[in-house]
């Protein structure tokens, strides 16, 4: 299955993600290691996967280090992903994870990212232009990374709408704030930074609903709140819907957002209607929160994934 969209994500602070498996880590000793894994990560990467294994064909760009960009072809090149990615000095980020199997306990050990120059940049935003040649849709998602002017989702969303494509922006914090004026096709905030960009803390549903409406208000298409186990809230000028989850064992939470995302592109491409696409993005988040591999799980999975989620039209 090939749809004929083609789609790009934007990744300005992508990861390698290290998870190391020490039985009884102690800080401070010395500790072995019973198992460890690298994977190309970065919020953009993620949702470029998912929507690759859906049957989209799929871009990537944004900002990557030369000196270890091996994971990342490797994944790009087995799922077909085109390689748009600017090079810049340096190396990409790691992220290490280390999981003590024993206590439960997880320790995050994070690298600084390197800052790309006023060149890279240039070079970023003469990759979006040609994209936006092909790509109808541009999902814009993650950190941005440290010395990078906060202005640049705003920026890249500007470049983008004036081409005429969709935008999803999946952010946090200032460079949230600072792009939503640019009225992004979609945002997905989860609550906690839905209540940063408010700044009040919300505790009711009817508190969620008119801070999400305030946003369709300033212009934007569709906007997703989510709330973890909760489920999330879709909105759109015209219809509201929660679609609450049932509840799974957790095995990892890393991507649920990235997941939700990737489903609510796929069903607006599709032009489901919004019912349809919470369903389809909610069983999307299921499918990254109840496996550890990356990317989606078969079709067949997917769909009891589909079944299983309960829609409210609030
Ligand atoms: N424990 C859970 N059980 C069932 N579904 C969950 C659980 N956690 C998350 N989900 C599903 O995943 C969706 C997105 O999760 P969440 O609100 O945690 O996103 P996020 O905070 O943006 O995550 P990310 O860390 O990927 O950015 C939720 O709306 C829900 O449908
Ligand atoms: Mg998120």
């Amino acid at each position: 299955m090939s749809d004929q969209v083609r789609i790009a994500t934007v990744t300005l602070n992508p990861a390698i993600d290290q998870t190391i498996f020490i039985p009884n880590f102690q800080a401070g000793k010395v500790n072995r290691v019973s198992r460890a894994q690298s994977n190309a990560g970065g919020k953009g990467v993620n949702v470029a996967s998912f929507l690759a294994d859906f049957g989209f064909d799929i871009s990537v760009t944004g900002f990557l280090g030369a000196e270890n960009p091996h994971l990342f072809e490797r994944l790009f090149s087995q799922k077909q992903i085109e390689d748009c990615f600017v090079r810049i000095a340096g190396l990409t980020r790691t992220g290490i994870k280390i999981i003590n199997d024993v206590t439960q306990e997880t320790t995050d050990i994070n690298f600084p990212g390197e800052t790309p120059n006023a060149e890279n940049v240039r070079t970023l935003f003469q990759a979006i232009e040609m994209l936006a040649a092909d790509c109808q849709w541009f999902v814009l998602a993650g950190s941005i990374p440290a010395g990078v002017d906060p202005n640049i989702y705003a920026d890249l969303i500007e470049a983008i709408t004036r081409k005429g494509r969709a935008v999803a922006l999946d952010t946090s914090g200032e460079s949230l704030r600072r792009a939503i004026g640019r009225t992004p096709s979609l945002i997905k905030p989860n609550i906690h930074e839905l209540e940063e960009l408010t700044g009040t803390p919300l505790t009711t549903q009817a508190e969620v609903l008119q801070a999400a409406q305030r946003l369709l208000d300033g212009g934007i298409e569709c906007v997703i709140i989510s709330m973890g186990a909760d489920g999330a809230i879709f909105m759109t000028a015209q219809e509201r819907i929660l679609a609450t989850p049932p509840s799974v064992p957790v095995l990892s939470t890393v991507g649920a957002g990235d997941a939700m995302v990737s489903g609510m592109v796929a069903g607006r491409i599709r032009q489901l209607p919004l019912a349809e696409c919470a369903r389809l993005a909610t069983a999307f988040s299921l499918s990254a929160i109840s496996r550890v591999e990356a990317g989606l799980p078969d079709m067949a999975t997917l769909n009891t994934f589909k079944e299983q989620v309960v829609i409210t039209t609030l």
